[in-house]
């Protein structure tokens, strides 16, 4: 494994109970302010999708927020906000998704991607994938092929790869 794996997990923050009781909430806000360990964290991505011809990095509302942009400018793609409803002005594709208890949706401009763009998706997390499969799906609406979804940390134990008909999702780190 890459060397610099292990300090970008013992920056990740785990906080019982947050914000439910039995949450282990896996708090990126901590690694943010180590800029080294940010660094490597934006560079490991970088040099997995720097040759590969991606057009347009897709960061999902609000965490996906953070970690897209410094990875679309340095491969030279564009950056198009998944956002949560109501926030867009224009047209949108709307994709719904379930949650725990609820649903809740993800919006994307349309014109944004243009039909057979290559995409990258990304996310803080993925717990139970029912967020990425929104996303991949606004994506596929529009047009664009998605090659991987790429996220910081996964929770396995919620198995949310199997909700994403085989797409790959690259993460760096497990929960702790
Ligand atoms: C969290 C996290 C991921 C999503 C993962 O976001 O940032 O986006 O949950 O969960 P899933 O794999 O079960 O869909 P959240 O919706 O809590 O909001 P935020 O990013 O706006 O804080
Ligand atoms: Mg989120």
């Amino acid at each position: 494994d890459d060397p610099r794996i292990p300090a970008i997990q013992s920056r990740i923050r785990v906080v019982p109970n947050f914000p439910k009781p039995g949450i282990m909430f896996q708090d990126i806000t901590t690694l943010l302010l180590d800029p080294k360990v940010f660094k490597d964290t934006i560079d490991l991505f970088v040099e997995r999708y720097k040759s590969k011809n991606i057009s347009v990095v897709a960061g999902v509302e609000a965490r996906g927020f953070i970690f897209g942009p410094p990875i679309a400018l340095a491969i030279g793609a564009k950056f198009v906000p998944l956002r949560k409803p109501k926030k867009l002005p224009g047209k949108v594709f709307r994709q719904e998704y379930d949650l725990e208890y609820g649903s809740d949706c993800l919006e994307m401009h349309v014109g944004a991607v243009a039909p057979g763009e290559r995409a990258l998706v990304v996310d803080d997390l993925i717990a139970t994938g029912g967020t990425l499969c929104a996303a991949m799906n606004l994506l596929e609406r529009a047009g664009a092929e998605v090659l991987e979804c790429a996220c910081v940390i996964e929770i396995p134990a919620l198995k949310g790869r199997e909700r994403l008909n085989g797409k790959p999702v690259y993460v760096l780190v497990d929960s702790q």
